[in-house]
């Protein structure tokens, strides 16, 4: 496991460089193309970088939606244009790149696929952190013989402290995990947890095991959080080139190689390639101006709701969408308590939206006078196990809403083999290649996928250079909730983070 390296006296520390996923996806709405990404591929591969994350939901999911692009067309690109470079990979444990959960035969189809197109490192989380739902997708990538990395959505509640997520890396390298990354996507994680949970885990488990510490920039705090991590021994930390860094994106890389001068650490990473990607996308940044985030500052009001940068202007929006703006700081004080009773679940895609929509319907109309089929689900299991106790009441009347039973089995073990019926369903749409990467498009986004395999002729198409407000209302993978409440149904949309 190449991880570690020393050089002279100082421990190197190792990056993973953001721009190209994470980074756009948390600035500019996922919207950045191909081809403004390919200039800057050469010097991405030449800095030194651990690995490039490149893919996920949500880029995958802007790709047909928005850009007219094959996603793993985009990952063979990457493939092609960083030959030198670990690829990484964001994904949603057994719900892959899409929002409900898929049979085990379909996440061994997705793993094999994208490790066959080029993906080196799976980065694998589970939005309640439910480690029956990271089983099938780890154990597909050990098979491809491919970097599984077994992630910890970190999150803070009563119940949340050092030695459960201790304890969850434990379960984490039992399972065969590769490396164990601590993901923070809402900038939640303060230095002293961070230094105490890379402790933890070290100190537990040895020095052996690969740390990595994924940590976004919106609360302020989190550059002293990656220095307190890596003086407790993290091994690889996330950053993002400066031109795409800070607000509710990430700290800059180049920070992060100036501030360990003279720590008894260093980075590998060459500044002469740095400066040359940092220009490329300060060139490239103004271009998409019209999906620039709102939030350009700090905001430590996030320590109280939790609620991630991207997720308050979804809610912003689905209360204006009701004529009730003005209710956002209702809204806001409800989440923390929405969360109690489902449990403590940690609030990232797509427990995030979940959480949140139901917040807005509370505030609007009365606590759970009206669920959210999503809502409903989470209340009673089928989105997996939650670590605290979820409300006994608002079980009872999810039961009476989905009309289903609480269940306690995994999620999954409840799908019947499925990838007949989507190969399928899938070839029968014009346009549809019969090839197993077009029914995986087919598979998770089922709704996108029909409008992209009938366009996709028409190539690439860069929203950049001509952007219009109307997209720029609508975040990327946006999740339709349809609820009807004394005779009227509201239309929400929400977006992942
Ligand atoms: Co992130």
């Amino acid at each position: 496991m190449p991880g570690v390296y020393s050089q002279g006296m100082n421990k190197v520390i190792e990056v993973t460089e953001l721009a190209l996923r994470d980074a756009h996806q948390s600035l500019m709405a996922t919207r950045m193309a191909l081809e403004d990404m390919l200039p800057a591929l050469a010097d991405l591969d030449r800095a030194g970088f651990w690995s490039v994350e490149c893919w996920g939901g949500a880029t995958y999911d802007a790709c047909i939606r928005f850009l007219n692009e094959d996603p793993w067309e985009r990952l063979r690109a990457f493939r092609k244009g960083m030959p030198n470079t670990r690829l990484q990979m964001l994904l949603r444990g057994q719900n892959l790149l899409g929002y409900r959960h898929y049979e085990d035969g379909v996440v061994d189809r997705f793993v094999d696929k994208a490790a066959e197109n080029g993906m080196d490192v799976f980065r694998v989380f589970d939005a309640l952190n439910d480690l029956r739902n990271l089983e099938c997708p780890i154990r597909a990538v050990k098979r491809t013989g491919k970097h599984a990395q077994g992630t910890i959505c970190y999150t803070t509640s009563p119940m949340h402290t050092v030695e459960s997520f201790v304890d969850m890396a434990g379960k984490l390298i039992e399972m065969g995990c590769d490396s164990i990354c601590i993901k923070d996507m809402a900038a939640l994680l303060k230095p002293q947890p961070a230094y105490d949970l890379v402790k933890g885990i070290k100190a537990r488990f040895g020095s052996e095991i690969p740390v990595h510490v994924h940590v976004h920039a919106t609360t302020g705090v989190t550059m002293v959080s990656l220095m307190k991590a890596i003086e407790a021994g993290a091994d690889v930390v996330d950053t993002a080139i400066s031109s795409l860094s800070l607000g509710p994106g990430h700290n800059p890389t180049e920070s992060l190689v100036e501030m360990l001068e003279g720590t008894g650490f260093e980075t590998r990473l060459k500044k002469d390639h740095l400066a040359r990607i940092r220009d490329h996308f300060a060139k490239i940044r103004p271009k998409y101006h019209a999906f620039l985030s709102n939030i350009v500052g700090v905001d430590t009001e996030i320590f109280e709701s939790q609620i991630p940068g991207g997720m308050i202007s979804n809610m912003e929006s689905q209360l204006k969408q009701q004529g009730a703006a003005h209710k956002m700081k209702e809204v806001l004080e409800e989440v923390p308590r929405v969360r109690k009773v489902a449990g403590f679940p940690p609030l990232v895609t797509p427990s995030s939206q979940i959480v949140g929509s139901q917040a807005v319907f509370n505030v609007m109309m009365g606590s759970y006078k009206v669920l959210t089929g999503e809502f409903a689900d989470l209340m009673l299991g089928y989105y997996g196990e939650t670590i605290g106790p979820r409300d006994p009441e608002v079980m009872k009347l999810a039961e009476d809403k989905a009309k289903k039973p609480l269940i306690t089995q995994r999620p999954a073990d409840l799908l019947k083999p499925e990838w007949q019926e989507l190969r399928e369903a899938a070839l029968a749409l014009p346009g549809c290649q019969s090839c197993d990467e077009d029914v995986l498009t087919y598979a998770m986004f089922p709704q996108v996928a029909p409008q992209f395999f009938l366009h996709r002729k028409d190539g690439p198409k860069n929203v950049g250079s001509d952007p219009s407000p109307k997209q720029a209302a609508s975040l990327s993978g946006p999740v339709k909730y349809s609820v009807t409440f004394a005779g009227k149904t509201h239309d929400v949309t929400v977006a992942p983070l």
